[in-house]
């Protein structure tokens, strides 16, 4: 069974990460799928609407580290780029459902998302310091915007999780559903906003994002030449050791 599993109907192009055994973390072949699956449906004048979704138990352990340590990212036209530039380009209604963990790009791919559903379960974050990194996806500059600076400095300073209720609060996410319900409903909402008029939704979405498109593309590419620096460096490295080796990571001397 594939890792990421893309189906069409009625007007809706449905991707689900399917890794569960290891929490949809992401590798970069899933990156190259996801990004295929979002280009094919921007062209495809028979979709109207995707959705992104995980599990009723998680959405996604973000970048699968091993493949990340043996694939690092190698410049904008690496599958996670691909990816970061397709679904922050995408120009048709994004909808997305999310249960369970949604850790790194688990989170902040949402923040590109038009309509999030969240499991009552769902639990948000941005671990990049832990890591020895810095944001990507731009959520150096939506997250600040979206929580305020302080919040967004705990989010992305501490990394600690936040629940659904307060990414409900700052407006991360629109609705709160039980985790076996949330496909669904994004499901749902999807098939709504397919039988509206696509050129109206396409126009819509330009217009609420043209007023930074300029500042999300130039932030992506600045994270990411600082991101692909930071993986090799001793903080980042010190992490993912200590992950691969399931201990704690020691950052005293880094
Ligand atoms: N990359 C690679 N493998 C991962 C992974 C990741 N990001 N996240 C989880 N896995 C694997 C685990 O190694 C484990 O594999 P194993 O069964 O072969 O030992 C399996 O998925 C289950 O993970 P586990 O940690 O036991 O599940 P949990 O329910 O206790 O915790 C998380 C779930 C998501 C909270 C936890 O797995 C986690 O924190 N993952 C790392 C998240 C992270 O730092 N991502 C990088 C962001 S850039």
């Amino acid at each position: 069974m594939s890792d990421i599993l893309i189906h069409s109907e009625a007007g809706v192009t449905t991707i689900t990460l399917n890794r569960v055994e290891k929490k949809n973390s992401i590798t970069t072949a899933m990156y190259s799928a996801m990004a295929d699956a979002l280009l094919q449906a921007q062209e495809d004048t028979a979709v109207r609407a995707v959705v992104i979704q995980g599990h009723a138990t998680v959405f996604s352990a973000g970048n699968d580290i091993g493949d990340f340590l043996n694939n690092p990212p190698g410049g904008e036209d690496s599958p996670v780029f691909r990816f970061m530039l397709a679904i922050s380009n995408f120009p048709k209604p994004l909808v997305a459902a999310v249960c369970g963990p949604a850790v790194g790009i688990g989170t902040t791919l949402l923040l590109h998302c038009d309509l999030v559903y969240a499991g009552d379960n769902a639990a948000f974050s941005m671990p990049f310091v832990n890591l020895g990194l810095c944001p990507e996806l731009a959520s150096s500059l939506l997250v600040p915007q979206m929580l305020g600076y302080h919040r967004a400095a705990e989010a992305l300073l501490l990394g600690e999780p936040f629940m659904a209720e307060a990414a409900l609060e700052v407006g991360l996410v629109n609705r709160i559903v039980p985790p076996t319900e949330a496909n669904a409903v994004a499901q749902a909402q999807a098939r709504k906003l397919a039988t509206k008029p696509i050129s109206a939704q396409v126009e819509t979405k330009r217009l609420m994002k043209k007023g930074q498109a300029s500042l999300v593309a130039q932030q992506i590419s600045d994270e990411g030449a600082s991101f692909g620096r930071m993986l090799s460096e001793p903080a980042a490295r010190e992490a993912f050791g200590a992950f691969m080796e399931k201990r704690k990571p020691d950052f005293s001397k880094v």
